[in-house]
């Protein structure tokens, strides 16, 4: 459930008409539900609760300050991949004893911001990683507290761009390299083994995937804690998928997530960690687009609209569908149907949202609001053709917030410097 409903036939996000909205800030932009994010973190806290895991929100998801803030002021912790990432984290007031720092490549200065920040815990996901960590830490005089990232070796059947689970896939210690990793780190002096973790994907709508990597996971444990590590923590990262459409199937609830989750380590002492960002953000977020014309063609009619690929990337690089709604639904006689596919401005065919949908009433300046845009819309966009980043607006009740301003071309090209030889 969100707060993006309709009143009287106008899209509201909770007590604001986004009307008001586009008519102070311009299209396009995204919008956000402080009340969804909440209720996002609360249900999911509620459904893990006899496990009592710290939060650890994936910022990557929606790395705004203000989204931060608001779920920080709720007890989340984050799950930061970037010194960036980390820098945002402290600004919304979580402290670094909730902070895991992930991540397939740190960097020496990466390793040593982390240190000096005193996060919770760093995952390392592989030898050479561990290595490089053990000279830093050295180095500061520091001790790196460490989860080792696993790769169980399970697809989670998703989008293969975002499955992260196989031996084929970049991420984690494979399972053969465990011993190894294990004997390397008792001769580093300045690694403390903490705990493991595990991720195997994103957008994942079948629980079977997490159920065997957790089992994977929980006997590896059993096993480093038999061998004599002071091992206490499993992290077992994020990944549960959402509803992008409403009448599609749904997608497992986090109650059913939390029954897998108690299944498999009900009998487990260890403190537990989870890295949700999807599943919070996802559909506390819209992007709202103005129609800017409808190009009847020979074959096809196009709806052009005021976003592209780089406001929202994912229709383009994993083919997502994004509801499509319009922010006033059009009554009685004005209403007719028009079949078009939906695309932005930009010079590449694979701008498009989505292809041979049905539109009702598609005139110009027609605001629309592309659903489930909270996660890893922004925060994927980009400047391609020279374009505006779009702004970000956090709604909290009645109450609107500018939370990122548009940053318009001027202050683009103002980066750009020119060599002293012209
Ligand atoms: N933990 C780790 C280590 C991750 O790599 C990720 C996501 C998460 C947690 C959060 O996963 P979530 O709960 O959001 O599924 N850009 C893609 C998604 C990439 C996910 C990357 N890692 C998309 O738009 O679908």
């Amino acid at each position: 459930m969100d707060h993006f409903n309709y009143q009287n036939g106008t899209l509201f996000c909770e007590d604001v008409d986004l009307n008001t909205i586009a008519n102070k800030v311009g299209t396009p932009f995204y919008c956000y539900s402080s009340a969804t994010l909440v209720r996002h973190f609360n249900v999911l806290k509620d459904a893990l609760k006899f496990i009592n895991p710290l939060i650890c929100y994936a910022v990557k998801a929606n790395s705004n300050v203000a989204v931060l803030k608001t779920l920080a002021e709720e007890g989340a912790g984050a799950d930061v991949v970037s010194k960036g990432e980390i820098m945002r984290a402290l600004k919304a007031g979580i402290p670094a004893q909730k902070i895991v720092y992930s991540g397939v490549g740190k960097s020496h200065a990466d390793m040593a911001f982390a240190l000096n920040t005193g996060v919770l815990q760093l995952n390392v996901e592989s030898l050479a990683e561990l290595h490089q960590l053990n000279i830093v830490a050295q180095k500061l005089d520091r001790t790196a507290q460490v989860a080792l990232r696993v790769n169980p070796d399970v697809d989670g059947g998703t989008h293969e761009k975002i499955r992260t689970g196989t031996a084929e896939d970049k991420f984690g210690i494979s399972w053969q390299q465990i011993p190894e990793t294990l004997n390397a780190l008792k001769e580093m002096s300045h690694i403390e083994l903490k705990g493991l973790t595990v991720h195997i994907g994103s957008q994942l709508t079948n629980l079977a995937p997490f159920k065997a990597a957790f089992m994977r996971i929980k006997e590896l444990f059993l096993d480093i804690k038999h061998q004599g590590f002071p091992i206490e923590r499993i992290d077992l990262g994020g990944g549960l998928g959402i509803a992008y459409d409403p009448k599609a199937p749904q997608p497992p609830q986090p109650e059913d997530y939390g029954k897998i989750i108690q299944d498999v380590f009900i009998d487990l002492p260890a403190d537990f960690i989870i890295e949700p960002g999807r599943l919070i953000a996802g559909n506390a977020g819209i992007m709202v687009s103005s129609l800017i014309y409808l190009k009847e063609g020979e074959k096809k009619n196009f709806a052009i609209m005021d976003a592209a690929m780089n406001d929202l990337m994912r229709p383009a690089l994993y083919d997502a569908k994004h509801a499509l709604i319009p922010i006033q639904q059009s009554m009685g006689d004005e209403r007719h149907l028009t079949i078009a596919d939906v695309v932005g401005p930009v010079c590449e065919t694979g701008d498009r949202f989505a292809k041979d949908v049905e539109l009702e009433s598609p005139t110009e300046g027609k605001l629309y609001a592309f659903r489930s845009a909270g996660a890893y819309g922004a925060t994927m966009s980009s400047t391609y053709n020279t374009r505006p980043l779009i702004p970000e607006v956090l709604v909290k009740g009645e109450n609107f917030a500018i939370i990122r301003q548009r940053i318009n071309e001027e202050a683009l090209i103002k980066q750009e410097t020119m060599p002293d030889w012209f």
